[in-house]
């Protein structure tokens, strides 16, 4: 069987990145260029700047791609690129150098899905076991996704207010800290104690559903009541309550939730699938359970473009193409 080989493109958010992916599992190679820093003094990604900067580097980063790969564009199989959801803007600049390059070369064109991505990047690691049970949590998403076999995404559960890395974040900007908050609330939840008494939102028993605009607030709250009341404020204890609060019902939810579907792997996706705290409990809640898991590495959770790559093989397969009149996509569903 001839080997797929795909030029994956990803430019839904603040990163612009390119990768060739091998058959959906092997990366030939992946760059990642962040805006960060352009988008650090607005403490948040600023919709026009994204777009602006994808395009001024997705030619330099795409070529950077193939460069490292060291391949002729005649071994390519096909171009893939993020279609949503994400920043209408900063997806279309993606969208059009890969129609661009798709069609100069003669290519098909794949579509992908941003959290289909982030989950496939599972396979990067090892061979997904199915049926599958993924947690995915970034800063747009909070799910739980049920995949009986390759390509089938059931979302079972999902938040009703903030995502994950959204609570992080803004939680983060409460105390004071950079963004993105997330990494930064982590760094400073290490040095403090969980004694602080946060909500953690159950929902209804069975719900797979997750809430964290309350956690968020009582953390806005916490810190309110004791600048009025002119009380010490120990902003680390509070970081690694909202972290310990954060992890046990994403843990446990995707416990319960892959005992109930009787699974064979949990998968977690996503940029606060980066979180050490997470990574850690997810690894002990499943220890004994005959449960197999997956948590890519760090720079696989966060976005990059081999998880559109590996993503689009399964696309490939069912041969799942793309039109050239292909748009962004900013609230597609899974
Ligand atoms: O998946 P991602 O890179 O972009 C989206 O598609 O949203 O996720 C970004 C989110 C941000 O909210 C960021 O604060 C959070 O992931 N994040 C973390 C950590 N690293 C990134 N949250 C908690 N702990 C971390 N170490
Ligand atoms: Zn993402």
């Amino acid at each position: 069987k001839e080997d797929v080989i795909i030029l994956a493109i990803e430019t839904s958010c603040d990163e612009t990145a390119a990768s060739v992916v091998k058959n959906g599992s092997e990366i030939i190679s992946s760059v990642v260029a962040s805006q960060m820093d352009s988008h650090k003094r607005f403490g948040g990604v600023v919709p026009e700047i994204a777009s602006r900067h994808h395009t001024e580097i997705i030619t330099q980063v795409m070529e950077q791609a193939m460069l490292e790969a060291e391949l002729p564009f005649s071994k390519l199989t096909a171009i893939a690129v993020t279609e949503g959801p994400g920043l209408v803007g900063a997806l279309l600049v993606g969208i059009s150098a890969a129609k661009a390059v798709a069609f100069a070369h003669g290519l098909p064109l794949i579509p992908v899905h941003h959290i289909a991505g982030h989950i496939q990047a599972a396979e990067l690691v090892k061979p997904i076991l199915y049926p599958a049970m993924a947690l995915v949590v970034s800063g747009g998403h909070t799910e739980l996704v049920y995949m009986k076999e390759p390509g089938h995404m059931e979302v079972i559960g999902e938040t009703r207010d903030d995502a994950a890395g959204e609570a992080y974040d803004k939680v983060a900007r409460t105390l004071g800290l950079p963004y993105p908050g997330g990494p930064h609330l982590e760094r400073l939840a290490a040095t403090g104690e969980p004694t602080v008494k946060l909500p953690i939102a159950w929902l209804e028993p069975g719900s797979y559903d997750f809430s964290f605009s309350g956690l968020k607030s009582s953390v806005i709250n916490t810190k309110h009541n004791a600048e009025q009341r002119g009380e010490p404020f120990k902003a680390e204890d509070v970081a690694a309550s909202f972290q310990h609060s954060v992890v046990e019902v994403l843990v446990e939810k995707t416990k319960r939730a892959a005992l109930a579907y009787d699974v064979q792997q949990v998968i977690a996706a996503g940029g606060v699938a980066a979180n050490r705290g997470l990574r850690a409990a997810l690894k002990d809640a499943f220890i004994g359970t005959g449960i197999d898991w997956t948590i890519p590495p760090i720079e696989l959770c966060t976005d990059n473009a081999a998880m559109i790559g590996a993503a689009a093989y399964i696309e490939w397969n069912k041969q799942n193409l793309a039109d050239w009149d292909l748009n962004g996509k900013p609230g597609l569903a899974l």
